[in-house]
């Protein structure tokens, strides 16, 4: 009887292919009703005599069992360890998944290089001003209403006493750097800043600026002109048609809008430029003599221009994007789409 199971547990043994029907083997024989301890049961029923020989053989049984599971075992476990280090020489590859740069980062590459070409250095400021930079420096004087055209976060500074903001825009960065520097100079600064703005298509609480700020002896409005229009040429590659539109800033006098002729319908009207054939871009104006006298330079000596383009605006109308919050969403069916 004995030499039977064996026999049987021999045979089932070999055709098992898995660690799972060797666990399931293991149960069928050792298990608590197992074919290999059901003699356990019955032995409380025989004579002294024979419930030690009948004992021990099922013992043996049991131990021979036990051993032949545990090696068999060790097999398949030794087998999933050599075949996970295996190199198949032969398998194809897997592919990896290669990132690219952000739209935004991809043209602000571009513009850089063409401001580059028409002498400007580029250069960086820092999003948390103090409020002399962001504001007063700028003219605009504490309570004044033109704050209010650029709500605000305010930061609570745990150092000094000066209120800190989040930018609001690049142009502090025009007297931090003329405090530096002398003229003859021609620079932008792109950089991200920060409004308190209800969001729609085209307004973000957060977004790019690109300033500009050229200072000579004799500069005037028509060299402005003359480098805006090289800068969407470049950009677009085509011809653009630059407007200005009389407006107002603190640190500008002149101030104006700055408009594009449409990229999109050559101003024939589309539903982009709102039927009017125009894309406003940027603001800009000629540096205001107190902006000069803050920096530290002698009034009525040099002249200026300054700008500050919405980045974000002429990058969506590169890529052809209809809204601006897609560009600090990080969706990646969007990002992987250029
Ligand atoms: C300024 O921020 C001035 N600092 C620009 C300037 C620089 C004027 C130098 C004169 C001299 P404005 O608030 O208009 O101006 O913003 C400039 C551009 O930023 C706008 O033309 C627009 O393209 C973009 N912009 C403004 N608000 C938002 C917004 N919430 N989301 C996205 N883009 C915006």
């Amino acid at each position: 009887m004995i030499e039977k199971i064996e026999e049987k547990f021999k045979n089932d043994l070999a055709s098992v292919s898995s660690l799972e029907e060797l666990e399931v083997l293991r149960i069928k024989y050792l298990g608590r009703k197992g074919e290999a301890t059901r003699f356990f049961i019955g032995l409380k029923n025989l004579t002294p005599a024979e419930r030690s020989r009948v004992g021990q053989a099922a013992n043996k049984l049991r131990q021979k069992i036990e051993t032949q599971l545990s090696q068999r075992k060790q097999e398949f476990k030794d087998r999933a360890a050599v075949s996970s280090q295996r190199l198949d020489v032969t398998a194809p590859g897997v592919r990896l998944r290669q990132g690219h740069l952000h739209p935004r980062t991809q043209a602000l590459r571009q513009a850089i290089g063409i401001f580059r070409s028409l002498g400007f250095s580029a250069l960086e400021g820092p999003e948390i001003e103090v409020d002399w930079y962001n504001f007063e420096a700028l003219n605009f004087p504490k309570d004044h209403p033109a704050r209010d055209m650029q709500d605000t976060f305010y930061v609570k500074s745990s150092v000094g006493k000066e209120d800190l903001v989040a930018r609001t825009h690049t142009s502090p960065m025009q007297v931090r750097y003329m405090e530096k520097n002398n003229p003859p100079l021609r620079i932008i600064v792109p950089g991200r800043v920060y409004r308190r703005e209800a969001t729609d298509a085209s307004h973000d609480y957060q977004f790019y600026q690109v300033e500009g700020l050229m200072v000579d002896k004799e500069i005037s409005v028509a060299n402005f002109k003359a480098v805006m229009e090289e800068f969407f040429k470049q950009l677009y590659k085509k011809k653009i048609e630059i407007r200005l539109r009389p407006s107002f800033f603190p640190f500008t006098e002149p101030s104006f809008e700055v408009d594009i002729s449409c990229v999109f319908c050559n101003q024939e009207g589309c539903r982009v430029c709102g039927q009017g054939g125009w894309l406003e871009v940027a603001g800009a104006g000629m540096v205001n003599q107190s902006v000069f006298k803050n920096a530290g330079y002698a009034r009525n000596e040099w002249q200026g221009f300054a700008f500050g383009i919405g980045f974000e605006r002429i990058v969506m109308m590169k890529y052809h994007i209809n809204d601006i919050r897609l560009m600090s969403g990080g969706d990646m069916r969007f990002l992987k789409q250029f």
